[in-house]
Formats: structure tokens, sequence, C-alpha cells
């Protein structure tokens, strides 16, 4: 079986971008690829979260993504912080990648300007690297947003297996049709839990989907030819969780000419708050029993720390590094 690998950073409730652009991949890969899935807690830290937030957000998206329907017992499901060989590799890697390449990462451009240019927040793509690199990943599930730092990946894999003997195997990016969910009050930017109004998070209410749906940006010039990014949008996450045979009647009404955005709009809400209710349920049973959720990612550290061993022993050995 083939390598999968990918995160989520625990930066913030989880949204339906985050659902569309990777955890339904996860969901529907998981049995067709030997798959890791872990919460990037250290990632995290690039934002300086105070530790009561880091502490709830870790465990609201250990939980959401089992209530999603990852499954532990099928994957292997860790927290980031609990293999140390993750900073360690990304200390290797750190010296195969120039300042100028970490330059021209826009995530690092668009975060800084909003939470200061930390240098965690500059070498955050090599420690990326270094998450999927460990398990040998052929491929990542990922959103649009983060194929410039698995391109950055690939870099580091071609420059260290150049300079010591092939050692790493280059990653590529998987994305599907939610690769990037817009902001539903400004589709010129991606949804985002850091642009108030523009996503609905997986544990909004009946009520918080209702208003944001409400107030979603349709078109600004209906008589225009082309689907307009904002009901492209509507659409695209519609066709994520709702029915298909509804998808494509309101598309044929889309197409046809007869279709009111308020009715777009309804069907969007019924549907979404009706996907939400079976996870939200799950997630706040999963909640009730912490112990049962650390011990899940306790198992999961057993199975992946001693794959993320070899593969950094294989690394060390293959730079001269004495490993005992
Ligand atoms: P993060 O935590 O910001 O986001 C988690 C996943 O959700 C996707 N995503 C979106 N997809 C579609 N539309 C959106 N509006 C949207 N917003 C977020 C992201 O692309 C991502 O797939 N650096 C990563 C976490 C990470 C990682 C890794 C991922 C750390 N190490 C190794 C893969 C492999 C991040 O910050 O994702």
């Amino acid at each position: 079986m083939k390598r999968l690998v990918s995160g989520i950073k625990p930066t913030g409730e989880l949204h339906l971008g985050n659902y569309l652009g990777a955890i339904k991949q996860f969901v529907d890969l998981q049995n067709d690829y030997d798959c890791f899935f872990f919460i990037a807690d250290y990632h995290a830290l690039t934002i300086r979260p105070t530790a009561k937030d880091l502490s709830y957000l870790t465990r609201h998206v250990a939980a959401m993504l089992i209530a999603c329907g990852v499954d532990p017992k099928n994957t292997t499901y860790f927290l980031q912080s609990d293999i140390s060989e993750h900073t360690e590799l990304a200390w290797i890697l750190s010296n195969f990648v120039s300042m100028g390449a970490l330059n021209r990462m826009t995530q690092y451009k668009e975060k800084s300007d909003r939470h200061g240019q930390n240098a965690g927040l500059f070498t955050y793509p090599v420690l990326m690297a270094a998450d999927v690199l460990l398990y040998d990943a052929e491929v990542v599930p990922v959103g649009d947003d983060q194929v410039q730092h698995l391109e950055l990946a690939r870099e580091l894999v071609r420059s260290f297996n150049a300079h010591a003997e092939k050692t790493f195997i280059e990653p590529k990016p998987l994305l599907n049709t939610g690769a990037r969910i817009m902001a539903l009050n400004d589709p010129k930017h991606k949804m985002s839990k850091s642009i108030p109004g523009s996503a609905i998070t997986l544990l909004d209410d009946e009520t918080a989907v209702t208003q944001t749906i409400k107030r979603a940006v349709t078109d600004s010039d209906p008589g225009a030819k082309e689907m307009s990014p904002a009901v492209k949008n509507l659409f695209t996450i519609l066709e994520g969780i709702g029915n298909r045979e509804t998808y494509l009647r309101l598309e044929n009404q889309y197409k046809d000419g007869t279709l009111r955005y308020s009715e777009l709009k309804e069907q969007l809400i019924d549907d979404v708050i009706a996907f939400l209710g079976p996870i939200q349920k799950t997630y706040h049973a999963l909640l009730k029993d912490e112990d049962a959720l650390v011990q899940i990612l306790e198992e999961g550290r057993k199975k992946a720390q001693p794959i993320a061993a070899e593969t950094l022993a294989k690394a060390k050995k293959a730079l001269g590094l004495i490993v005992g």
C-alpha cells in the first residue's frame, strides 16, 4: 500500500474549508493508502497561542477528525509533538534549503504580517517537509494553500539526495474539488477562521450557519455569462457535503437561468445543518472521555515512532553522523 501523510494545525476551530480541502480526502482515502494523520501542534506554536487555547484546540482537532470519519484503528493517528524525530529531521533539512526559497513562501508573508517575523514561522515549511519525509509519504492530501510548501519539500528532497545518497522520495500533493473553498463574505480570499463572517465552522449551530449563508456574496453581475466565483463556491460546498442529485438539479436550474440564489442558499443551509448534526454529536461524545482520546493518540505514537526513528537514522547515516 502506498503511504499517505497529512496534518492539521490546531490554530482555530475547523471549518468547511478544512473539511472539504483535507479531512474529506482523509476519510475517502483511508482504506486505499497506509495513512498517517497527525495534529501539527508544533506548527501551531508559530502564532504563539495561549496555553489554554492550544490545549483546547488540540483536543478539538483530535476529536473532530474522528467525528468526521477518520478511523484511528485503520490509520496511524498521532500528535506531532509526541515524536521528537520531526524536529530533529527539520534541523537536518534546514541545511538544505536557502533563505531565498523560504522567503518566497506566500504563507510566510501573510502570517508574518499578522503575527510578526519569528524564526519558527520562517522555517515552518522545513518542519512540514520533515513531517512528510519521515514516513516516506508518496502522497499528501491538502488544500491548495499548502502546495507551495510541498513544492519546497520536493526541492529539499532533491537537494538532500544530491548531496548524500538517495534517502527520501518526493511527495506529491493530492488535491480534490474542494481544494480552495473561498470566504463566504469575500470570494477573493480563502475561507479562514481569521476573517470574520468568512467561515462556517464544524461546530456552528443552526443560527450561525443560517446567518453566514444568508449573508454570503453571490453575484455582483447577474447578467454575466460565466458563473461568478462566489456562486461557484456555494456550489462546490453543496457538492462536497450534500446529495449529488440536489446538486445536479440546482446546477441545471442555473444553466437554464431559472435558479434563484435564495433557493440555492436555502438548500445549502439545510444541507450544511444536516451534515454537521451527526458530526457534532459524535464530537461531543468523544470529548466526554478525554482519557480515551489520549489513549488513541498514544497508540498512534507507538505505531509512528519506530518508523520515524528508522528514517531519521537513515538520514543521519547518509550524512556521516554516527548512529549508535
Ligand atoms: P492547516 O491546519 O492550515 O489546514 C489544514 C488543511 O485544510 C486545508 N485548508 C483548506 N482547504 C480548502 N479551502 C480552504 N479555505 C482551506 N483552508 C485550509 C489546508 O490546505 C490543509 O490541508 N501546514 C499545514 C499543516 C501541516 C501539514 C504537514 C499538512 C503541517 N505539516 C504535513 C500536510 C503535511 C497547515 O497549516 O494546514
